[in-house]
């Protein structure tokens, strides 16, 4: 019985969510790409002036796809302020996998085409390559301010952020309204540290 009612719950959540992610996506194909790249030059900014940016020794960042905030030019900077820059690989089993990025010609358009991703030709490190990220920036559709995230529904970055030390930044890149007062959680859903927002800068969570 316990378990039936469990299951309610969790349909529950994953429909919430699905709910809440068919609005953000919505209200992002309305954005230009100009306003992407607008989104993604101020995240940029605001994801450098933070001190953990800027101590940095490895980096677990993201290659922007679609309507995502762009971060071609945050990853590009992080890289050449001298961190050692990882960027995700999708595996199968929705983990992520890690290689450094080197430059703009280190990247290639995933060969299959899944969801148009641009990932690392660097040689794979592993998932646990994260855990020796000192600043980990993620993806996220909205965050809300616990910290828990909506992400695209494939639990990647739930496995990836639970891999990442208690003490380590955790930044979630947003558009600027995606700030939201509850994000639908489950108990798998791992939380963000700090968001960012091109308007409104980083906000640090009290988690
Ligand atoms: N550590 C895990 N082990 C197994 N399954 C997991 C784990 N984390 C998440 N999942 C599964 O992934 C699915 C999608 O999770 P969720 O809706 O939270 O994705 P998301 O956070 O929006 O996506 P993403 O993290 O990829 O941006 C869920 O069915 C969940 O059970
Ligand atoms: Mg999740």
């Amino acid at each position: 019985m316990r378990d039936v009612t469990q299951n309610a719950a969790a349909s529950e959540v994953a429909r919430q969510k699905a709910a809440l992610r068919g609005r953000l996506c919505a209200a992002r194909a309305a954005l230009s790409a100009a306003e992407r790249s607008a989104a993604g030059r101020r995240l940029r900014d605001a994801v450098l002036s933070l001190p953990e940016a800027g101590m940095a020794g490895t980096v677990a960042a993201y290659f922007s796809i679609g309507t995502e905030p762009a971060t071609r030019s945050l990853v590009y900077a992080l890289w050449k302020r001298g961190s050692y820059v990882l960027l995700p690989l999708l595996r199968a089993d929705n983990d992520l996998d890690w290689a450094s990025y080197e430059g703009p010609d280190s990247v290639r358009s995933r060969p299959d085409g899944r969801h148009e991703l641009v990932e690392p030709l660097e040689p794979p490190r592993g998932p646990d390559a994260i855990a020796r990220a000192d600043l980990v920036i993620a993806p996220a559709l909205a965050v809300d301010n616990r910290g828990m995230r909506l992400g695209m529904g494939g639990g990647c970055y739930d496995r990836a952020l639970a891999r990442v030390g208690p003490l380590v930044a955790t930044v979630a890149l947003l558009y600027d309204g995606e700030f939201v007062d509850a994000v639908p959680a489950a108990p798998h859903d791992q939380p963000v540290r700090i968001v960012a927002r091109p308007s409104a800068g980083v906000t640090r969570l009290p988690l």
